[in-house]
């Protein structure tokens, strides 16, 4: 049976659910997104991925079509009508809407397309987080306004299939010698028992989980650099972690076929996978009833 999604006012089967041909999503990417993980049926930091979609709406000069309100009802009822998966992927996608071909913005008027969609979330096994993930890295060739969640991802696209062509989990991206993230993920480094975090400024997308990390840091006595970090640090880091929704944190053994620090998941990243996954049951799991 096919998922139930939300489009434009509707609840309907995913292979039900079409758009015009001309919509700007479809025609320019002209649009954004989020991602948000479901534990046990409760959407995690829903809060804060809907203030990151407003930002990423206003940034790109779309009206959010819906009040806090109706998205907290749509991603709910979604959740509910797709409860056959404890553990989602949450899917918000808005566009421009539908207009004539024209770059210039369509009249202020326009609705909006509205898609929310339900996948199944497999975060990562066992097995890999005790292993680890290898990475590649290459030049940031994106944008100069990467900390808007903007569905047009070509350039990561292809540098996530360098990654998919080298046999390895992630590129990770540098820009003027300095790192910026993953494809479709946050970096943070260890040097020396310290954290090491990239500001949070164009030239990333201040990640839901990245402040999760960084709050855990905080609260558990572990120090922490906030700072531009050189891809020569990164090299010779003891730590590299990747976090996001999805993979939640992962420790990154190699980088370019080369080791980091001893080639296996270092203490730190232990200790975080550990604080992560505490926070995260007793936010989450504890709520639910049983039966
Ligand atoms: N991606 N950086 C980029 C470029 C991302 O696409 C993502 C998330 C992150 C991590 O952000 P968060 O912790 O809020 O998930 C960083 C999602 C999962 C995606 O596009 O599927």
């Amino acid at each position: 049976m096919s998922q139930t999604v939300y489009l434009n006012g509707t609840f309907l089967p995913l292979d039900q659910a079409t758009i015009p041909v001309l919509d700007r999503g479809f025609i320019f990417g002209d649009g954004v997104y989020e991602v948000i993980p479901v534990y046990s049926g409760q959407p995690f930091r829903l809060d804060e991925h809907l203030q990151r979609l407003q930002q990423s709406l206003q940034a790109v000069r779309i009206r959010n079509p819906l009040l806090l309100e109706q998205w907290h009802e749509i991603t709910l009822s979604i959740v509910k009508a797709n409860a056959e998966l404890t553990d989602q992927s949450l899917y918000l996608h808005i566009t421009r809407g539908v207009a004539p071909r024209d770059q210039a913005f369509p009249p202020a008027e326009l609705a909006p397309t509205v898609l929310v969609m339900s996948l199944p979330l497999e975060t990562p096994a066992k097995s890999l987080v005790a292993q680890g993930v290898e990475a590649i890295s290459a030049l940031d060739i994106r944008w100069d306004r990467c900390h808007i969640k903007a569905i047009s991802l070509l350039a990561n696209v292809l540098l996530k299939q360098q990654a998919v062509d080298a046999g390895v989990a992630e590129t990770i991206m540098f820009r003027e010698g300095m790192l910026t993230e993953g494809t479709s993920s946050n970096i943070f480094a260890v040097e020396q028992g310290v954290l090491l975090a990239p500001p949070k400024d164009q030239h990333m997308l201040p990640g839901i989980t990245y402040d999760v990390v960084l709050e855990l840091a905080a609260t558990n006595g572990i120090e922490v650099s906030i700072g531009p970090v050189s891809e020569a640090r990164i090299r010779t880091a003891d730590e590299l972690w990747m976090t996001s929704s999805t993979k939640e944190v992962l420790a990154i053994i190699s980088l370019d076929n080369q080791p980091i620090g001893t080639g296996q998941p270092g203490p730190l990243f232990k200790r975080m996978y550990t604080l992560y996954q505490n926070f995260k049951n007793t936010v989450m799991r504890q709520q639910v009833p049983h039966g």
